[in-house]
Protein backbone atom coordinates (compact mmCIF):
# COMPACT_ATOMS: atom_id res chain seq x y z
CA UNK A 1 0.00 0.00 0.00
CA UNK A 2 2.52 2.49 1.10
CA UNK A 3 4.41 1.51 -2.51
CA UNK A 4 0.97 2.65 -4.15
CA UNK A 5 1.06 5.43 -2.13
CA UNK A 6 4.34 6.45 -3.48
CA UNK A 7 4.10 5.71 -7.09
CA UNK A 8 1.00 8.18 -7.11
CA UNK A 9 2.72 10.83 -5.61
CA UNK A 10 5.92 10.60 -8.24
CA UNK A 11 2.86 10.52 -11.17
CA UNK A 12 1.44 13.35 -9.89
CA UNK A 13 4.88 15.06 -9.67
CA UNK A 14 5.27 14.35 -13.19
CA UNK A 15 1.96 15.22 -14.32
CA UNK A 16 2.98 19.12 -12.62
CA UNK A 17 6.26 19.40 -14.08
CA UNK A 18 5.06 18.48 -17.65
CA UNK A 19 1.61 20.82 -17.16
CA UNK A 20 4.16 23.72 -16.10
CA UNK A 21 6.67 23.39 -18.83
CA UNK A 22 4.15 23.08 -21.39
CA UNK A 23 2.86 26.43 -19.97
CA UNK A 24 5.92 27.84 -19.70
CA UNK A 25 7.05 26.96 -23.44
CA UNK A 26 2.87 28.31 -24.66
CA UNK A 27 3.65 32.02 -23.00
CA UNK A 28 7.83 31.49 -24.52
CA UNK A 29 5.85 31.53 -27.88
CA UNK A 30 3.47 33.89 -27.16
CA UNK A 31 6.15 36.28 -26.52
CA UNK A 32 7.99 35.47 -29.34
CA UNK A 33 5.01 35.90 -31.45
CA UNK A 34 4.35 39.31 -29.76
CA UNK A 35 7.85 40.26 -30.45
CA UNK A 36 7.70 39.03 -34.19
CA UNK A 37 4.33 40.74 -34.39
CA UNK A 38 5.78 44.45 -33.19
CA UNK A 39 8.78 44.14 -35.53
CA UNK A 40 6.66 43.35 -38.40
CA UNK A 41 4.53 46.06 -37.20
CA UNK A 42 7.39 48.45 -36.73
CA UNK A 43 8.86 47.57 -40.00
CA UNK A 44 5.95 48.22 -41.73
CA UNK A 45 4.94 51.21 -39.72
CA UNK A 46 8.67 52.53 -40.73
CA UNK A 47 8.13 51.31 -44.53
CA UNK A 48 4.67 52.88 -44.49
CA UNK A 49 5.95 56.32 -43.31
CA UNK A 50 9.30 56.07 -45.79
CA UNK A 51 6.36 55.41 -48.58
CA UNK A 52 4.46 58.51 -47.39
CA UNK A 53 7.32 60.41 -47.21
CA UNK A 54 8.34 59.38 -50.19
CA UNK A 55 4.86 60.18 -52.00
CA UNK A 56 5.27 63.66 -49.86
CA UNK A 57 8.78 64.26 -51.50
CA UNK A 58 7.72 63.22 -54.39
CA UNK A 59 4.13 65.07 -54.84
CA UNK A 60 5.65 68.17 -53.58
CA UNK A 61 8.55 67.79 -56.21
CA UNK A 62 5.52 67.16 -59.04
CA UNK A 63 4.02 70.55 -57.10
CA UNK A 64 7.25 72.48 -57.36
CA UNK A 65 8.04 71.45 -61.10
CA UNK A 66 3.97 71.95 -62.01
CA UNK A 67 4.54 75.60 -60.48
CA UNK A 68 7.87 76.17 -62.21
CA UNK A 69 6.29 75.24 -65.17
CA UNK A 70 3.01 77.19 -64.62
CA UNK A 71 4.98 80.16 -63.72
CA UNK A 72 7.33 79.71 -66.90
CA UNK A 73 4.83 80.56 -69.56
CA UNK A 74 3.43 83.05 -67.79
CA UNK A 75 6.83 85.23 -68.03
CA UNK A 76 7.55 84.12 -71.50
CA UNK A 77 3.59 85.16 -72.34
CA UNK A 78 4.22 88.34 -70.31
CA UNK A 79 7.49 89.30 -72.36
CA UNK A 80 6.00 88.18 -75.34
CA UNK A 81 2.90 89.88 -74.79
CA UNK A 82 3.03 93.65 -73.79
CA UNK A 83 4.18 96.26 -76.16
CA UNK A 84 5.61 98.58 -73.29
CA UNK A 85 9.28 98.83 -73.37
CA UNK A 86 11.19 101.08 -70.32
CA UNK A 87 14.76 101.88 -71.70
CA UNK A 88 16.66 103.53 -69.21
CA UNK A 89 20.30 104.36 -68.66
CA UNK A 90 21.67 105.11 -64.92
CA UNK A 91 25.41 106.19 -63.64
CA UNK A 92 24.23 105.13 -60.14
CA UNK A 93 20.80 103.46 -59.76
CA UNK A 94 19.03 106.12 -58.98
CA UNK A 95 16.88 106.44 -62.50
CA UNK A 96 16.97 102.89 -63.07
CA UNK A 97 14.80 102.16 -59.43
CA UNK A 98 12.40 104.71 -60.80
CA UNK A 99 12.36 102.65 -64.25
CA UNK A 100 11.93 99.60 -62.43
CA UNK A 101 8.93 101.09 -60.37
CA UNK A 102 7.66 102.31 -63.76
CA UNK A 103 8.30 98.64 -65.65
CA UNK A 104 6.31 96.68 -63.11
CA UNK A 105 3.00 99.05 -63.52
CA UNK A 106 3.53 99.11 -66.86
CA UNK A 107 3.71 95.64 -66.82
CA UNK A 108 6.74 95.85 -69.13
CA UNK A 109 10.42 94.82 -70.72
CA UNK A 110 12.99 96.59 -69.70
CA UNK A 111 16.15 97.69 -71.19
CA UNK A 112 19.00 99.24 -69.76
CA UNK A 113 21.72 101.24 -71.56
CA UNK A 114 25.23 100.37 -70.48
CA UNK A 115 28.19 102.34 -71.27
CA UNK A 116 30.88 100.64 -72.96
CA UNK A 117 33.17 102.49 -70.55
CA UNK A 118 31.37 102.43 -67.48
CA UNK A 119 31.34 106.23 -65.66
CA UNK A 120 33.73 105.58 -62.91
CA UNK A 121 33.39 107.98 -59.55
CA UNK A 122 36.07 110.21 -60.69
CA UNK A 123 34.24 110.45 -64.14
CA UNK A 124 31.34 111.58 -62.57
CA UNK A 125 32.73 114.39 -60.49
CA UNK A 126 30.99 117.62 -61.61
CA UNK A 127 33.01 119.65 -59.56
CA UNK A 128 36.17 118.54 -61.34
CA UNK A 129 35.90 120.85 -64.88
CA UNK A 130 38.09 118.46 -66.58
CA UNK A 131 36.07 115.09 -65.56
CA UNK A 132 34.85 112.88 -68.42
CA UNK A 133 31.27 113.78 -67.96
CA UNK A 134 32.22 117.61 -67.94
CA UNK A 135 33.83 117.16 -71.08
CA UNK A 136 31.37 115.21 -72.41
CA UNK A 137 28.19 117.35 -72.06
CA UNK A 138 30.47 120.39 -73.09
CA UNK A 139 30.91 118.83 -76.76
CA UNK A 140 27.17 118.27 -77.89
CA UNK A 141 28.91 115.98 -80.70
CA UNK A 142 30.19 113.28 -77.96
CA UNK A 143 28.85 110.15 -78.62
CA UNK A 144 29.69 107.47 -75.54
CA UNK A 145 29.43 103.84 -77.11
CA UNK A 146 26.53 101.51 -75.51
CA UNK A 147 27.97 97.54 -74.15
CA UNK A 148 24.34 96.39 -74.06
CA UNK A 149 23.20 94.34 -76.88
CA UNK A 150 21.17 96.60 -79.02
CA UNK A 151 16.82 95.52 -78.87
CA UNK A 152 14.42 94.69 -81.08
CA UNK A 153 12.03 97.60 -80.85
CA UNK A 154 9.29 96.50 -83.26
CA UNK A 155 6.72 95.04 -81.09
CA UNK A 156 6.41 98.33 -78.77
CA UNK A 157 4.05 100.93 -79.19
CA UNK A 158 5.09 102.82 -76.43
CA UNK A 159 8.86 103.32 -75.08
CA UNK A 160 9.15 105.26 -71.38
CA UNK A 161 13.12 106.51 -71.59
CA UNK A 162 14.59 107.78 -69.16
CA UNK A 163 18.48 109.18 -67.64
CA UNK A 164 19.91 111.13 -65.04
CA UNK A 165 20.40 115.02 -65.56
CA UNK A 166 24.09 115.90 -66.15
CA UNK A 167 24.52 119.81 -66.25
CA UNK A 168 21.05 120.52 -67.17
CA UNK A 169 20.96 118.19 -70.16
CA UNK A 170 20.52 114.33 -71.08
CA UNK A 171 23.91 113.02 -71.24
CA UNK A 172 25.15 112.01 -74.22
CA UNK A 173 24.67 108.24 -74.13
CA UNK A 174 21.12 108.74 -74.71
CA UNK A 175 22.15 111.20 -77.94
CA UNK A 176 24.15 107.81 -79.24
CA UNK A 177 21.20 105.73 -78.14
CA UNK A 178 18.30 107.56 -79.71
CA UNK A 179 20.41 108.31 -83.39
CA UNK A 180 20.77 104.42 -82.97
CA UNK A 181 16.86 103.49 -83.72
CA UNK A 182 13.92 103.96 -86.08
CA UNK A 183 11.45 104.78 -83.08
CA UNK A 184 8.76 104.77 -86.16
CA UNK A 185 5.17 106.05 -84.38
CA UNK A 186 6.42 104.24 -81.05
CA UNK A 187 4.95 106.49 -78.89
CA UNK A 188 8.39 107.65 -76.23
CA UNK A 189 8.08 109.36 -73.19
CA UNK A 190 11.12 110.84 -71.50
CA UNK A 191 11.69 110.89 -67.89
CA UNK A 192 14.48 111.63 -65.54
CA UNK A 193 16.15 112.35 -61.91
CA UNK A 194 18.14 114.75 -60.96
CA UNK A 195 19.21 116.60 -57.69
CA UNK A 196 16.53 119.28 -58.33
CA UNK A 197 16.95 120.51 -61.88
CA UNK A 198 13.54 119.69 -64.21
CA UNK A 199 13.84 118.14 -67.45
CA UNK A 200 14.51 120.91 -69.61
CA UNK A 201 14.85 120.57 -72.63
CA UNK A 202 16.20 116.79 -72.84
CA UNK A 203 13.09 115.76 -74.39
CA UNK A 204 13.14 117.90 -76.90
CA UNK A 205 16.50 118.01 -78.00
CA UNK A 206 16.26 113.57 -77.86
CA UNK A 207 13.25 113.93 -80.06
CA UNK A 208 15.04 116.00 -82.12
CA UNK A 209 18.04 114.03 -83.06
CA UNK A 210 16.07 110.53 -83.34
CA UNK A 211 14.46 112.48 -86.12
CA UNK A 212 11.26 110.16 -85.43
CA UNK A 213 8.86 108.27 -83.34
CA UNK A 214 6.24 110.26 -81.09
CA UNK A 215 7.91 111.98 -78.40
CA UNK A 216 5.39 113.81 -75.78
CA UNK A 217 6.40 115.73 -72.97
CA UNK A 218 8.93 114.15 -69.98
CA UNK A 219 8.52 114.52 -66.40
CA UNK A 220 11.74 114.68 -63.50
CA UNK A 221 11.24 112.58 -60.75
CA UNK A 222 13.10 112.48 -57.66
CA UNK A 223 14.89 109.16 -57.20
CA UNK A 224 12.38 108.06 -54.01
CA UNK A 225 9.17 108.78 -56.12
CA UNK A 226 6.19 106.71 -54.68
CA UNK A 227 4.46 103.98 -57.42
CA UNK A 228 1.14 105.96 -56.16
CA UNK A 229 2.77 109.08 -57.92
CA UNK A 230 4.17 106.84 -60.65
CA UNK A 231 0.78 105.60 -61.65
CA UNK A 232 -1.26 108.59 -61.16
CA UNK A 233 1.70 110.36 -64.12
CA UNK A 234 0.86 107.34 -66.46
CA UNK A 235 -2.68 107.18 -65.80
CA UNK A 236 -2.95 111.34 -66.97
CA UNK A 237 -0.25 110.24 -70.20
C1 LIG B 1 28.05 114.72 -63.95
C2 LIG B 1 26.79 115.00 -63.19
C3 LIG B 1 26.10 116.17 -63.44
C4 LIG B 1 24.91 116.43 -62.75
N1 LIG B 1 24.21 117.58 -63.05
C5 LIG B 1 23.07 117.84 -62.38
C6 LIG B 1 22.33 119.01 -62.68
O1 LIG B 1 22.65 119.81 -63.57
N2 LIG B 1 21.19 119.24 -61.97
C7 LIG B 1 20.76 118.40 -60.98
O2 LIG B 1 19.75 118.67 -60.36
N3 LIG B 1 21.46 117.27 -60.71
C8 LIG B 1 22.58 116.96 -61.37
N4 LIG B 1 23.26 115.81 -61.11
C9 LIG B 1 22.70 114.86 -60.13
C10 LIG B 1 22.01 113.69 -60.85
O3 LIG B 1 21.14 114.15 -61.86
C11 LIG B 1 21.21 112.85 -59.86
O4 LIG B 1 22.03 112.44 -58.81
C12 LIG B 1 20.56 111.66 -60.54
O5 LIG B 1 19.46 111.25 -59.78
C13 LIG B 1 21.52 110.48 -60.71
O6 LIG B 1 20.86 109.44 -61.39
P1 LIG B 1 21.50 108.00 -61.60
O7 LIG B 1 21.78 107.43 -60.22
O8 LIG B 1 20.45 107.22 -62.30
O9 LIG B 1 22.76 108.16 -62.39
C14 LIG B 1 24.43 115.54 -61.77
C15 LIG B 1 25.17 114.38 -61.51
C16 LIG B 1 26.32 114.10 -62.22
C17 LIG B 1 27.07 112.85 -61.95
Amino acid sequence: MRKIKTAAALLLVFCMCFALSACGSSADHTQAENADNATIESTQTQADTKESAETTVQSTTEATTETEESIQPKQEDTESETDVLVVVFSATGTTKGVAEKIAAIENADLYEIVAAEPYSDEDLNYNDNNSRTSKEQNDASVRPGIASESIDITKYSKIYIGYPIWWGQEPRIMDTFVESYNFGDIIMIPFCTSGSSGIGKSGSTLADLSGNGNWIEGKRFDGGVSEDALREWINGL
